[in-house]
């Protein structure tokens, strides 16, 4: 283990409690100049610790930073080994980058995450909020066999995995709204945009960059006017708190894309995907078209397609990519 990895280990494990910098160095056995760095390093990479004169170095309770110490630590070992993590305080977006590192040979696997995007993509070409302090935001490199209509499913899994990551780690409980976004009390607390390369030779996908933004809460300047009414975080009017939150978030997320990713040809989550869609039963009508009509969502079929009925009992599928839904009032 690296000094850093020492000296983070030291105040983790006794958070709340002052350590020195001779005690620190001591019980190391290292400089004290080099606990000063690894301290001013883990600072940096957001863990909140505070210095005292007289006091020495304390990490406060309730820290709650992204690190990739502590989203390996959750992961089973077969994930551990494969998993390449890059963690940033802040990046223009992660799924940008890890196209370009894709596309220099980056390996499957690879995986960046940032408590904060300067220029966060969203579907359809439009952003993605993604201040820091209330999010997570994501990208997986993923190197699937299969051919490219196949690619849909990764979003649908990818939906399915963090909804029951953030119950199994909060409690709280979440729906999915066709076709890829997580809602919790009727707003979207999670985004996820897939972008693939395909090759053109085999039909099949060089490549598939997974981009997931959840936001735990609502930021403090409030979410944008265009999307206050649509987004929230799935923490919001929540009390309880929850160590290190984000990174075990991350961590469930990925160790459920690992399992549901090893036989994605199966589409094993489809059962769950359904089971908890926030659309099945209910009216919608199709976004931007006129005049507004009145559909029954009557099931998602196996293709991951919106089965909906008429007010004249015609039966459609609406495939995903083609059309947004939303709920009638
Ligand atoms: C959407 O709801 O329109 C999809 C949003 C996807 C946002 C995530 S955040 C991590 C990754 N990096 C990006 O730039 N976008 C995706």
């Amino acid at each position: 283990m690296s000094v850093k990895d020492n000296v983070l280990k030291i105040l983790e494990d006794n958070k709340g409690k002052h350590f020195s910098g001779e005690e620190i160095a001591k019980e190391l056995d290292v400089s004290r100049s080099a606990v000063w760095k690894a301290v001013k390093t883990l600072t940096k990479e957001g863990y909140n610790i505070v210095g005292i004169n007289n006091k020495g170095y304390c990490m406060l309770e309730n820290s709650d930073v992204i690190s990739r110490e502590e989203i390996e630590k959750n992961l089973n070992k077969e994930l551990r080994a494969k998993a390449d993590i890059e963690v940033y305080k802040i990046i223009t977006s992660t799924n940008a980058v890890l196209k370009k590192m894709a596309s220099e040979g980056a390996k499957e696997w690879k995986i960046l995450v940032a408590e904060e995007q300067t220029n966060g993509r969203g579907r359809l070409n439009r952003n993605f909020y993604s201040p820091s302090n209330s999010g997570i935001y994501m990208s997986i490199l993923l190197k699937p066999e299969v051919i490219s209509t196949e690619a849909l499913f990764i979003t649908t899994m990818a939906a399915v995995a963090v909804s029951e990551a953030i119950e199994k780690v909060t409690n709280v409980k979440t729906e999915i709204k066709w076709v890829n976004d997580v809602y919790c009390n009727g707003k979207k607390v999670c985004g996820i945009l897939t972008e693939a390369s395909l090759n053109l030779e085999n039909g099949k996908l060089d490549y598939a960059v997974l981009g997931i933004g959840i936001n735990l809460k609502t930021p403090k300047d409030e979410f944008p006017e265009d999307i206050r009414n649509i987004a929230a975080g799935f923490m919001d009017g929540t009390e309880c708190e929850i160590e290190n939150l984000r990174s075990k978030i991350t961590s469930e997320v990925l160790s459920n894309i690992y399992k549901y990713y090893k036989h994605l040809e199966k589409h094993e989550f489809m059962d769950k995907y359904k089971e908890k869609s926030m659309l099945i039963g209910k009216y919608v009508y199709i976004k931007d078209k006129e005049p507004k009509e009145q559909l029954l969502v009557k099931d998602i079929d196996d293709t991951a397609a919106l089965v909906v009925e008429h007010s004249d009992g015609r039966i459609e599928k609406l495939s995903t990519g083609e059309v947004s839904v939303r709920l009638m009032d």
